[in-house]
């Protein structure tokens, strides 16, 4: 990395030239810098609406970047050591699906573990790829599904020698990891891509004792959420490249969904966001660390609650754990994550990132402090003293093998029939149904519903999860295929 170079922040530059030069505008947005939006400037500020700008020459276009976008790219590969960067306004979500989309085609297969972020899946109903699961493992008595174990990733592969490409998690929601490098070269070795969904792994590129980042590893794609642990402007996200990488037609493929009017304030919370992490992201994430591992021990004191770390380690199904992932498991305090969650929120005013039936989960960056750590683990202590129940036992984990009938775009695009949700067992679903956060589908267009996805749904709908997927908005129906 050229720490010389990284100190420069060309599209964040540019704006605050432009902001200096007062130009008429004339082209839209029509609030005109906010004139035409008193109510708006009142509640963004006057700093604010004044940047939200269109595309003109002296601040390039993200459509096709010459000048200042381009060179805010080139600084962002170099930050995290690819050969390409695209950045990205149209979240993640936008970042994973070009990934996909450039590498397989219609009928082509992808090897991937099924506990993926739905916008992989979604991925699958643009294009028509045809995904080849792996089940990951699961901790039954954490509920949560683990990393993809290579004697899986190389049956997948001898099995489906003719796949273009596996998509890798690294990591998941919950810090886990699989053996990145060893698939990655599992992959290359077998003529496929190795696509990572790095959505929570922006701090790998530069905190120190991190599980390893995927260019680093010979990944040729990741998708990377600056806007979760990089402190950019929610929904701007990183598109990375490794070597070799086919960048025009990865660009005609972003360009087929981004929207062709990129906003400049997410724009420049990329351009600052990035040079602030080459410059102190190395010491902003050892103390990130530090900070989850004190509260890590703080809770682990209180008791009955279980918030995991380095120890889980298995050389396998969790090859790796990243250490700023604070995540709570509340079984033995007889609560199911979300209820920890609402409570915190609504008894503390603590809002966490995420419950689900075992778990509760604080997202720790370079935003915390020591007091709310505290604070939290206070709480935590209080909620046990109130509201602790005997210990539950609902489900084994946050994962149901699916049974897979049809692609997710046969299914998608299928005949079907809407009907009552507890008629629907047996049948192939046409939905997505997913806890939101983490947003994995329990179940997926083209996969059998049983029983045991019913009660989970069910379940979790009972302890307040926030669902999402199905057409009906309080998922009593379900399409299935005719
Ligand atoms: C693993 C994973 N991938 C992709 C995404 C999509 O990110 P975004 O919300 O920025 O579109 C998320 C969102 O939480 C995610 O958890």
């Amino acid at each position: 990395m050229d720490v010389i170079r990284q100190k420069r922040a060309p599209v964040y530059e540019a704006l605050e030239k432009f902001r200096r030069q007062r130009v008429v505008p004339f082209d839209v947005p029509g609030h005109k810098r906010g004139r035409g939006n008193a109510e708006l400037v009142s509640f963004l500020g006057e700093r604010c609406v004044g940047i939200d700008v269109n595309s003109m020459k002296p601040l390039d276009n993200l459509c096709h970047p010459v000048s200042v976008i381009k060179e805010a790219e080139e600084l962002t590969a170099d930050a995290f050591g690819a050969s390409h960067a695209f950045l990205m306004v149209n979240g993640t979500t936008s970042a994973v699906q070009a990934m996909v989309l450039s590498n397989v085609k219609a009928g082509e297969k992808i090897i991937m573990p099924r506990n993926v972020h739905k916008s992989a899946i979604n991925a699958l109903i643009l294009c028509g790829a045809v995904p080849v699961y792996i089940d990951p493992k699961v901790d039954t008595k954490l509920g949560i599904p683990l990393g993809m174990e290579i004697a899986d990733v190389k049956r997948a592969v001898e099995e489906n020698p003719d796949a273009k490409a596996i998509l890798i998690n690294n990591p998941s929601y919950y810090g886990i990891c699989s053996d990145l490098r060893a698939i990655v070269k599992l992959a290359h070795e077998n003529g496929m891509k190795a696509l990572v969904d790095e959505a929570h792994g922006t701090h790998l590129y530069f905190g120190p004792n991190l599980p390893v980042n995927a260019m680093t590893a010979g990944a040729d794609m990741a998708a990377i959420s600056m806007h979760k642990s990089g402190g950019s402007l929610t929904q701007s996200s990183i598109l990375l490249c490794g070597p070799g990488a086919n960048v025009g037609y990865i660009s005609r493929i972003v360009n087929l969904t981004q929207t062709t009017s990129a906003s400049y304030l997410l724009l420049a919370s990329l351009d600052i966001s990035r040079r602030n992490l080459a410059l102190n992201g190395h010491d902003s994430f050892e103390k990130v660390t530090a900070m989850a591992q004190y509260a890590r021990s703080e809770i682990n004191e209180i008791g009955g609650y279980y918030a995991y770390g380095n120890e889980l380690i298995n050389g396998g199904s969790i090859y790796d754990f990243d250490e700023t992932k604070l995540v709570v498991n509340t079984r033995s305090v007889g609560l199911t994550g979300i209820e920890v969650y609402d409570l915190l929120r609504d008894e503390y005013d603590i809002q966490m990132e995420f419950g689900d039936l075992s778990n509760v989960m604080a997202y720790i960056s370079i935003g915390d402090r020591l007091q709310d750590i505290e604070r939290l683990a206070g709480a935590l202590a209080d909620i046990k003293r109130i509201y602790a129940k005997p210990e539950y036992s609902f489900f084994s984990a946050e994962y149901i093998s699916p049974i897979v009938k049809a692609t997710p775009q046969e299914a998608f695009y299928a005949e079907k029939e809407s009907l009552p949700i507890e008629s629907t067992i047996g049948r192939i679903s046409a939905e997505s149904v997913m806890c939101y956060p983490p947003g994995i589908p329990i179940l997926s267009p083209g996969e059998v519903i049983t029983k045991e996805i019913l009660d989970y749904i069910k379940t979790a709908m009972e302890k307040g999860c926030s669902m999402q997927g199905p057409e009906s908005e309080d998922i009593s129906e379900l399409f299935v295929l005719k």
